[in-house]
């Protein structure tokens, strides 16, 4: 049992969303004290979006072809994030780099998961970066979100081995796995108040 009340989360999305199934099923398994408010998503058909309204949650399309640029965007995801009293923002395969409208709204309270050892492999196709380069392990990271791409302060990271016969898909696979696990523990950690920052260094407590 904790001693807070439930942390109130926003999930953003893109796509499939399978990180957000996995905080969704650990929050109603009662192993993360959390609660979805909202998942919000760039994509009108993105998968996640059912995936909320399966299990009750507000899902809201948030297009940005009506905004005239990306700190304007922000602006009115900070609305919908207020206006649902979000307390951490969690982006699970949401692929838009947040502006210093969004950064600034939520100083270390927003969250992103990468598939790459970060700082290794940013931005697009970390997985196939990651073959082109013949590393031999690559992996996932969660860290808060600056105004840089995958550039914030580091919160977890796991290794990844990668195989000779890997195409993106199976690796691709391999780490989402490895995904599913690091991003639950991260949030916990965080709805848990373990964790400060110092600088870039993430602190963890006990
Ligand atoms: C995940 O692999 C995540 O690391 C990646 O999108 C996928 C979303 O999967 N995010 C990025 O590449 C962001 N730079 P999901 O929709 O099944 O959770």
């Amino acid at each position: 049992m904790s001693d807070y009340p439930p942390c109130r989360l926003a999930v953003l999305v893109s796509g499939s969303g399978t990180n957000l199934q996995v905080i969704i099923d650990k929050i109603e398994a009662g192993e993360l004290n959390a609660e979805i408010v909202c998942v919000i998503s760039n994509k009108r058909d993105a998968y996640g979006l059912e995936r909320a309204g399966r299990h009750g949650i507000p899902a809201i399309v948030h297009e940005n072809c009506s905004f005239p640029d990306r700190r304007s965007y922000d602006a009115a995801t900070v609305e919908i994030l207020r206006s649902h009293k979000v307390e951490l923002v969690i982006l699970a395969g949401f692929m838009r780099i947040l502006t210093d409208v969004m950064v600034n709204a939520f100083p270390h309270a927003i969250m992103n998961i990468h598939p790459a050892l970060l700082p290794a492999f940013p931005g697009l196709h970390a997985q196939q970066q990651a073959l082109d380069y013949g590393v031999r392990f690559t992996g996932c990271t969660v860290h808060f979100v600056d105004c840089g791409t995958d550039t914030g302060p580091i919160i977890l990271q796991s290794v990844v081995p990668v195989e000779q016969d890997d195409t993106e898909e199976s690796l691709s696979d391999r780490i989402r796995s490895a995904e599913h696990q690091t991003f639950v523990q991260a949030i916990k950690l965080s709805v848990d108040r373990k964790i400060s920052v110092a600088g870039r260094t993430v602190l963890i407590s006990p």
